[in-house]
């Protein structure tokens, strides 16, 4: 069966176990990691005590991303006890972020490997083997791993994530982005186009294409271009069986054109995460965000005209550098304003070097961080719980992902603005098939619905 090729293989050879931490480009980081190593004769193993080599692609976004993986790598120390030849690698942008210190402040790091260093890692884990260090920390304008087909380590076999560009141009004053995984590149259409065609063959439905900044993606080659509108219209053209979704949209670069493209193809998904960050225009420009609130409304606009059932989510930052109580009340009319059908919500978190803390003052106490947060949270859950009532009583394609979790009778899936249902299996339904289904029920994070006849 064709899928089986896009599986991690099993058999002899090292052993290599990865713990992936952050956001999605991580996850497909770790995909094109563990296919690096496949072809260096290493097998793929999910079990941690039989490991020769570990590797951990680590998150520097908030202080207590990085803080977590500190408290797993002195967990480490007891395999490394059991077996003194064990390899631990660190990867990723806690890696870059931190380079040598982790080799010093760790006595069991032996790999520190950056974001753009992954096709080096056979002579990293070498040099380790050897009893030395493995140090790459070097960062690329151009890598994009284009050419290399990820190890698909997900287990639905329905969705999968598509890198379609690395790195960001943006320096939000907040972010440790553009430190750790460097400018942006955008990978070649005509690679993203076949791992798209290679996982809709496999049976995969679904795929996201993913970017710190997708609307800014751009090919140019021949003197012909390609930009995002154009490349998700081509993506979606390989099947109306294959959903198509994308993230993360800088609210400043979400072009007409983008929507138009969603607003005309049925199977591009109808949701878009536009991280608003704050609803004060004072916290927008200290965030380096360049735009206004009333611009980020006018894109809202602009979504909900063409796009009326389109949903809109959002991240959301507490306590940003001289946020006031009338800035944090800002934050929540724009929320109320907007209607967010859901929200990441994060405490502001000061992250070294970055433009904040370089020339702001982290001010606002800790207290009324996360006092303002579980505000925001409350807030928002009313949102969700709103959002998801508006769709009681009306009915939505559903792709199946798999069995409900929590009762094994039942099938769970998701709609076309990303939200999740769960419904009663009528016995002839699988992972990866659509059906129809009329929601009855819901809370603020699920839909429960019947199955209907089509
Ligand atoms: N502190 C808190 N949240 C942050 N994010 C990025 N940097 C920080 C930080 N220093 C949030 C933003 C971004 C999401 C991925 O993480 O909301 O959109
Ligand atoms: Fe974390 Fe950002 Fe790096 Fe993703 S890109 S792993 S969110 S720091």
């Amino acid at each position: 069966m064709k899928l089986d090729t896009l599986r991690p293989l099993q058999g002899a050879g090292k052993r290599l176990y990865v713990e992936t931490y952050g956001c999605q480009m991580n996850v497909g980081d770790s995909e094109i990691l563990v296919s690096i190593l496949q072809d260096e004769g290493y097998r793929y193993t999910e079990n941690i005590s039989e490991a020769d080599v570990i590797l951990v692609n680590t998150c520097s976004i908030r202080d207590n991303a990085e803080q977590r993986i500190w408290g797993r790598l002195k967990e480490f120390q007891r395999y490394k006890k059991k077996n003194p030849k064990l390899i631990v690698g660190i990867v990723g942008c806690m890696a870059e972020r931190l380079r040598e210190k982790l080799l010093s402040e760790s006595p069991i790091v032996d790999v520190v490997a950056g974001p753009d260093s992954y096709r080096d890692m056979p002579r990293l884990l070498e040099l380790a083997a050897a009893g030395s260090h493995g140090v790459n920390v070097q960062l690329s304008e151009e890598e994009t791993y284009g050419e290399i087909r990820p190890v698909r380590l997900d287990r639905n076999g329905v969705s999968a994530f598509i890198a379609i560009m690395r790195g960001c141009n943006n320096f939000c004053s907040y972010c440790v982005v553009p430190y750790t995984r460097g400018r942006e590149r955008s990978r070649d259409p005509q690679t993203i186009e076949a791992e798209a065609h290679e996982l809709f063959d496999a049976g995969y439905r679904e795929v996201t294409l993913l970017g710190q900044n997708v609307n800014s993606y751009k090919w140019e080659a021949d003197g012909a271009e390609v930009d995002f509108p154009e490349l998700i219209d081509r993506i979606a053209a390989i099947s109306p069986m294959l959903r198509v979704r994308f993230a993360t949209s800088h609210p400043k670069d979400l072009s007409d054109r983008l929507i138009d493209v969603m607003a005309s193809r049925p199977n591009v998904c109808k949701a878009i995460h536009l991280p608003a960050q704050s609803g004060s225009d004072t916290m927008l420009k200290a965030m380096n965000r360049k735009y206004t609130r009333q611009w980020y409304m006018e894109r809202i606009n602009a979504i909900r005209s063409r796009i009326p059932e389109c949903s809109i989510t959002t991240d959301l930052i507490a306590g940003f550098c001289g946020e006031t109580e009338e800035d944090h009340r800002q934050t929540l009319s724009l929320m109320r304003e907007v209607g967010y059908d859901s929200a990441y919500m994060f405490k502001y978190s000061l992250r070294p070097g970055t433009q904040a803390d370089r020339i702001m003052h982290d001010d606002v106490p800790e207290e009324e961080k996360l006092h303002r947060l579980n505000e925001i949270i409350a807030l928002q859950n009313e949102l969700s719980l709103d959002s998801n009532r508006r769709d009681i009583g009306k009915t939505f394609e559903v792709l199946i992902e798999g069995k409900s979790k929590r009762n094994e009778a039942q099938l769970c899936g998701r709609t076309s603005q990303n939200k999740m249902v769960v419904f009663d299996s009528d016995g002839s339904l699988e992972a990866g098939d659509y059906t129809t289904v009329k929601i009855e029920d819901c809370t603020s994070a699920t839909l429960f619905g019947t199955i209907i006849a089509r």
